[in-house]
């Protein structure tokens, strides 16, 4: 049974010899291993469920060590790094023959960043290889947001978890693949396009769809808890400056739901007690749970951070189904509506 604590030599020496462990970052926790090491990072696969076409990010303390591992390091990539590491944003370059095929599925390009956790930023000081880390959970299921939660469903799997606390961000990091010639976004994720773009101006987006050959592992369905989740209106009725405005031909309607799942196993979602006004009074009262993922004014940072937990938490109380608003279709907002949608997407 895999323990708990912030032991960062103990998971440096189980690292080491080929085992794997959780650790903390700013966005989720990750599920670890030697990344240079074959037989680990086949574990890692393994304990996920993980199909060998969605590669992994590997992990290291500075950019001056992830050039050990990509072909080109173009300015570009220093002028991201200087900006936004350690933190949520991971980089794909062309890859150094040094990284395992097993890493990048084969592909020629290698996904790797600096991740904002002092203990993980310690244990990778102490290591003389990066960490391959993807998200530390069953692969499809919501991404991990404290030890507990890897725990939870991969106990059996691992041998040891570094508790680093709850997770800051609470959302994936956003990946850029400079491989191309403009740089292209290919997850959406704690650091928004429009901040990336200040950096090293336009970009193009190509986020990842299950038939983008260039984005693999990003599939439709995706994040999901076991309840079902249901949008309160449609994604493309939103725009920028009415974030939320609605449209009445595709709202769900309520009797029908009714019908479908019984009333105490439903829940509202939304992102304020100013934003769960949008629901219906009829709706407010018939639907005895109601999630808010802040307390106050929408604080979208926040509510990232709440999301998962949240998302998690509907399973852990059994409820059937949730009718979630989408966030503004700007900044952060872009990012929660992208793990929405995927965990609505029907399995
Ligand atoms: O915030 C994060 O990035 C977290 C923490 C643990 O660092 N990690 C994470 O890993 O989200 P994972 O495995 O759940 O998602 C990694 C995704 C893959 O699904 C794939 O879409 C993309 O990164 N990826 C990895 N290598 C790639 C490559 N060579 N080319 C294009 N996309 C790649
Ligand atoms: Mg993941």
């Amino acid at each position: 049974m895999a323990k708990f604590g912030k032991d960062v030599e103990w998971a440096a020496s189980l690292l080491r010899s080929g085992k794997l462990v959780g650790i903390p970052t700013e966005t989720v926790y990750g599920l670890a291993a030697h990344g240079l090491d074959e037989a680990a990072v086949a574990a890692i696969f393994e304990a996920k469920q993980r199909p060998h076409f969605d590669p992994l990010i590997l992990h290291v303390p500075s950019a001056s060590h992830a050039q050990h591992y990509v072909a080109t390091w173009p300015k570009t990539a220093q002028t991201l790094a200087d900006a936004f590491w350690p933190g949520p944003l991971t980089l794909v370059l062309p890859k150094k023959n040094t990284v395992p095929d097993l890493v990048t599925s084969a592909q020629p390009t290698v996904a790797i960043r600096v991740p904002n956790h002092p203990l993980t930023l310690q244990l990778l000081n102490l290591l003389d290889f990066p960490l391959a880390a993807p998200s530390a959970n069953p692969f499809g299921y919501v991404s991990p947001t404290s030890a507990q939660h890897v725990l939870n469903q991969l106990e059996n799997k691992i041998d040891y978890v570094l508790d680093g606390g709850p997770c800051e961000k609470g959302l994936e990091s956003t990946i850029i693949d400079l491989s191309t010639p403009i740089p292209t976004l290919l997850r959406l994720g704690s650091i928004p396009i429009n901040e990336i773009e200040k950096v090293i101006g336009p970009i193009q987006i190509k986020v990842n769809q299950n038939s983008n050959p260039s984005a693999p592992g990003m599939l439709d369905q995706h994040y999901s808890p076991y309840c079902k989740l249901i949008p309160f209106q449609p994604l493309n009725s939103l725009n920028a400056e009415q974030p939320t405005q609605q449209s009445d031909q595709y709202t769900p309607v309520l009797s029908d739901i009714l019908q479908q799942f019984p009333a105490e196993s439903i829940a509202l979602l939304s992102y304020s007690s100013q934003d769960f006004q949008q629901f219906p009074l009829q709706w407010q009262s018939a639907i005895p749970h109601h999630f808010v993922l802040t307390n106050s004014h929408p604080d979208f940072a926040h509510a990232a951070s709440n999301l998962f937990k949240t998302l998690r938490n509907f399973d852990e109380q059994q409820l059937k189904c949730v009718i979630f608003t989408w966030a503004p279709k700007e900044n952060l907002g872009l990012a929660i509506n992208d793990r929405l949608q995927r965990a609505a997407a029907k399995r």
